[in-house]
């Protein structure tokens, strides 16, 4: 797979989705950028977006930043969510994919902290498991 282009991006409001995204980067030395940064895509195989959910929605930045990215600068696209629910996946974003003809090949959520609920979250842990989910996509060795 080190042939393959690989990106991923993150928008974070309270800092998880941030933690999560420059955890994975730094585990598994792939480029990193804030959806703010603007970074233009091109030739991408793999697009990993993180990001969270917000009043049952994504983030209006990730949402126009997916919207602007050229017609065929990504090839796949896979989802990393941190939120409060299990069953809050990102479905703004993969319509917005579907629209574009990016491959969707898959989504893991992780909890976020919120409120009083799930303290501590996303942790180690957490970024271990989307290190994981990562390397199943990308065909790569567990170990
Ligand atoms: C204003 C606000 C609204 C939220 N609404 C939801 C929601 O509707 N569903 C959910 O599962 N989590 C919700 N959350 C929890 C966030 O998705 C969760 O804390 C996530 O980890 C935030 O990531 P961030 O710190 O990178 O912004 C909300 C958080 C905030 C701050």
């Amino acid at each position: 797979m080190s042939d393959k282009k690989v990106q991923i991006i993150y928008e974070s409001k309270n800092k998880h989705n941030k933690k999560v995204a420059e955890g994975i980067a730094k585990k598994m030395n792939f480029p990193v950028a804030d959806v703010k940064e603007g970074l233009v895509l091109e030739n991408v195989d793999f697009l990993f977006i993180v990001g969270g959910w917000y009043d049952d929605s994504s983030n209006p930045e990730l949402l126009s930043y997916i919207k602007n990215i050229k017609s065929g600068a990504v090839k796949h696209a896979a989802l990393i969510t941190v939120a409060h629910n299990y069953d809050m996946y990102q479905t703004f974003v993969a319509k917005l994919l579907r629209e574009k003809n990016i491959d969707l090949v898959g989504e893991r959520i992780c909890p976020g902290r919120f409120l009083f609920f799930q303290i501590g979250h996303p942790n180690n842990g957490d970024i271990n498991y989307m290190v994981e989910f990562i390397k199943e996509i990308l065909g790569m060795p567990k170990y």
